[in-house]
């Protein structure tokens, strides 16, 4: 089967335009690469692969991503002083609650009494600051040379945010962006850390791939929603650490399900479930599910997540479990 599928395929494109073909049940996901954008060969391809027995559905997907490059040898890895593992927190697009993710699973992993530091490297919108309430305030170095991290809610941390004003909107843009992330990363006295937790940009461009190479990520996390669309992005996120050869520790579902705060009726408003079946799919761990609940929202934005705010509630346990995991698999 999988060899007629790619056979299929590759009667229309070349071996380096296609990215990766998934199967997701009767749903074939086909992501290609720099490849002409030819509408009639698409559907063309599409009624052939149709015609398979066990093929119903089928997304062809372009992208214009350059395949990441591998590190000449004169480019150095970052150095963090004081942190053991780097986790990385990433999704394959904005909103899918990577952040909320991100700050709730450094304080599960804190925890469980490991010294946690996390760091903010969303360039598009780092929100870090205002998750852990110190939005507007401004890094401190008592030596003119290195920053102190902040140490809010029991996690040090820092932010990319602390150095773009909000007010101002600006695109940086590849070395303009690593350089800044890589000096807040290493000119930070970080102290003594267990575990780092990074707050990827979202998607899977030259910033994100020239991160995964540029630090020894321990792990990648892949937070994604269970619609289609974001798990699409999820499996791109997947492939892109996978050909860094960055583990990946496994997917989140995050707004699993919504529950009525009222009446705590539970609805699967974008479907259920999706996350899992990607990540059985891509043989990658599936980690949990976080229901989409407002006080999730609330709490992030007033600057106490819900795992700070609610130690003991439904919500706390659920990231708590998805802590225990990657840390049984980070030993
Ligand atoms: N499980 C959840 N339940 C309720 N609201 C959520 C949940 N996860 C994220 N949110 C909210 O959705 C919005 C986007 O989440 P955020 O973490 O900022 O996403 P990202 O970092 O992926 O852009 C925020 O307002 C956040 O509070
Ligand atoms: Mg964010």
């Amino acid at each position: 089967m999988e060899n007629a599928i790619r056979s299929l395929v590759a009667e229309f494109y070349r071996p380096d335009q296609v990215e990766n073909i998934s199967q997701f049940g009767r749903r074939l996901i086909i992501t290609l690469v720099n490849a002409p954008e030819d509408a009639a060969a698409e559907e063309n391809l599409r009624c052939k692969l149709n015609d398979l027995d066990g093929i119903d559905k089928v997304s062809i997907i372009h992208t214009a991503e350059k395949a990441p490059q591998p590190l000449k040898p004169e480019d150095g890895k970052w150095n963090v002083p004081g942190v053991r593992k780097i986790i990385a927190v990433a999704s394959g697009k904005g909103g899918v609650g990577k952040s909320t993710t991100a700050v709730n699973l450094a304080m599960a992993l804190a925890r469980q009494g490991k010294k946690v530091a996390l760091f903010d490297a969303d360039i598009y919108g780092p929100s870090i600051p205002t998750m852990l309430g110190y939005e507007g305030v401004a890094p401190v170095s008592y030596d003119g040379k290195t920053f102190q991290p902040f140490e809010y809610l029991g996690l040090k941390s820092m932010s990319i945010g602390t150095l773009i004003d909000k007010s101002v909107p600006l695109i940086w843009r590849g070395a303009k962006a690593c350089g800044a992330i890589e000096q807040l990363l290493t000119e930070v006295n970080w102290g003594e850390i267990n575990i780092m937790v990074i707050d990827m940009p979202p998607g899977t461009g030259d910033i994100q791939i020239t991160l995964s190479q540029k630090l020894d990520f321990a792990g990648a996390v892949i937070v994604s929603t269970p619609q289609d669309i974001a798990l699409i992005d999820a499996v791109k996120g997947v492939n892109m650490f996978r050909k860094v050869n960055v583990p990946i520790l496994g997917i989140i579902e995050n707004m699993s399900y919504y529950v009525c705060p009222q009446c705590g009726t539970r609805a699967d408003i974008f479907g259920h479930a999706g996350a899992q079946v990607t990540a059985a799919e891509l043989g990658v761990p599936f980690l949990g599910e976080i229901p989409l609940h407002i006080d999730i929202r609330t709490h992030a934005d007033n600057g106490t997540p819900i795992v700070y705010a609610e130690p003991e509630g439904t919500y706390a346990r659920a990231y708590g479990e998805i802590a225990q995991k990657i840390i049984n698999e980070l030993n």
